[in-house]
């Protein structure tokens, strides 16, 4: 089994909004995750999408970005024939590996209450959860 992380451009489009889609992400294909979206966000100096091909097939996906303050990792996911093997793990380390660049960086992600696979994942990579904090939004638009 051939398996390679690199970064992803726009070519890769299709290939992310599958992986997105068999994982369950939900995606706002007319919003920020619009090939014209998408494709401004990686043209952004602190930000790299991350794919995890397996014998050439896009199966894994990441983003991550550096705001300044913090190193944002967001909509990971991995194709369900290929989850338990430890592939998101291995993208939350390219992240980490990433932010490096940018010195000392509170690394985040923003994980929704049921999601227990994506807790025990992040917990298993080091991070630890605050229950604290509410995520708050203001949006121009609702598909945004
Ligand atoms: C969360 C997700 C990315 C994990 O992908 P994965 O490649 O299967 O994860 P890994 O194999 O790297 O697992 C790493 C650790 O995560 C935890 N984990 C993964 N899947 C789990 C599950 N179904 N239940 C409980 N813990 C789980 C385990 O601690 C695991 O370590 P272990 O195998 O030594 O027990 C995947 O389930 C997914 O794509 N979910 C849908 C999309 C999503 O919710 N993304 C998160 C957005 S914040």
């Amino acid at each position: 089994m051939d398996r390679l992380i690199r970064k992803l451009t726009i070519d890769d489009y299709e290939g992310i909004i599958r992986v997105w889609s068999v994982a369950g992400l939900p995606f706002k294909s007319t919003g920020r995750d619009s090939r014209e979206m998408m494709a401004a966000e990686m043209k952004l100096d602190a930000c790299e999408y991350f794919g995890l091909l397996i014998d050439q097939r896009l199966v894994g996906v990441v983003i991550a970005q550096y705001d300044g303050r913090h190193g944002w990792i967001n909509r990971l996911a991995v194709d369900p024939d290929y989850r338990g093997i430890g592939l998101a793990g291995d993208l939350i380390e390219t992240c980490e590996k990433y932010f490096e660049r940018f010195g000392e960086v509170v690394i985040s992600a923003l994980i929704e209450d049921e999601n227990t696979p994506s807790m025990s994942c992040f917990g298993k990579a080091g991070f630890e959860c605050i229950t604290s904090i509410k995520y708050w939004s203001k949006r121009p638009r609702a598909d945004l």
